[in-house]
């Protein structure tokens, strides 16, 4: 199935990174070379998206800024012998078309896809949490779209994780489909730890249908006092099937600044450029 819209969610505070997320969202925090919302946005273009819908907010200007041309840097880098950067530079502003969407009150992440509604329509999307790094998204989400045109229905991503942390995730009751998916019999935003229903827990990447947004509409606040998405989606699961793929591969957080750390030193491992030098200077601290 060809999906042609992706929305990533991009208009939260930061307020995990604060006070380095004052005055810049936190998206635009470097991962290695790019900020970290690029790595959302390339991955939708791998999947063949076409449009982007990108949920922002007051003060995070500097996303549409990163996205668009920058005519006079790229000049001044060809005039000083940088055409390779400057190609680099015009590459990003040249990806996708994107538009933007204001999310005027902080009322939580079901809230934040609901405001991508009208520009989604009744096309099923893909949803991009975007502090969720898939180094190998792609793949994943070709499969999930599979599943989701296969079953006329929506699929999200889900991987196990130690009892400790499953209270930080939105959590499903699994029932078995076929290997590595299940269909999400009841999803729970952040249960405590004795009453989580299975230790497979929401990945930030989602294949929604668009009856998705009537289920939000209808839900009402939840953990937090916000209108959590995986209320919507457990609204949703009570009149159809919602599916559960769990992905192989790896997944990284980079939505604290513990994790954020973690996430930079693993993809700097993996990367040929950067990988060796740094094995060596960590080998040297420790
Ligand atoms: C969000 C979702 C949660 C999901 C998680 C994945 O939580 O609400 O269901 O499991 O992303 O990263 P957040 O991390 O924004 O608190």
């Amino acid at each position: 199935m060809h999906i042609r819209k992706a929305v990533i969610t991009a208009a939260g505070w930061g307020t995990r990174f604060l006070p380095a997320t004052k005055s810049q969202p936190k998206e635009m925090l470097p991962l290695l070379g790019k900020p970290i919302i690029q790595y959302s946005v390339e991955e939708a273009v791998a999947c063949g998206v076409e449009l982007v819908v990108i949920v922002t907010a007051l003060g995070k200007r500097s996303m549409e800024d990163h996205f668009d041309r920058a005519f006079e840097l790229e000049h001044f880098l060809e005039q000083h012998g940088k055409g390779k950067l400057a190609e680099e530079i015009r590459r990003v502003s040249n990806m996708v078309d994107i538009c933007y969407v204001r999310q005027k009150e902080q009322l939580g992440l079901g809230h934040a896809v609901l405001t991508a509604k009208n520009v989604v329509g009744s096309e099923p999307f893909i949803l991009f949490l975007p502090d969720d790094i898939f180094p190998d998204g792609a793949t994943t989400l070709k499969k999930m779209m599979d599943i989701c045109a296969r079953y006329e229905s929506s699929v999200l991503a889900v991987k196990e994780v130690p009892e400790e942390v499953v209270d930080r995730y939105g959590v499903i009751k699994p029932r078995k489909v076929e290997p590595r998916l299940y269909q999400a019999m009841e999803l729970v935003e952040k249960p405590d730890r004795e009453e989580a229903p299975s230790r497979l827990a929401i990945m930030g990447r989602y294949v929604l249908t668009p009856d998705i947004f009537r289920a939000l509409e209808l839900t009402r606040p939840g953990r937090g006092q916000e209108i959590q998405l995986t209320d919507g989606l457990q609204r949703l699961a009570h009149e159809r099937t919602v599916y559960a793929y769990e992905f192989e591969g790896e997944r990284y957080d980079a939505g604290t600044l513990k994790t954020w750390l973690e996430t930079t030193i693993a993809l700097a491992l993996r990367d040929p450029e950067l990988g060796p030098g740094l094995r060596e200077y960590l080998g040297k601290l420790l």
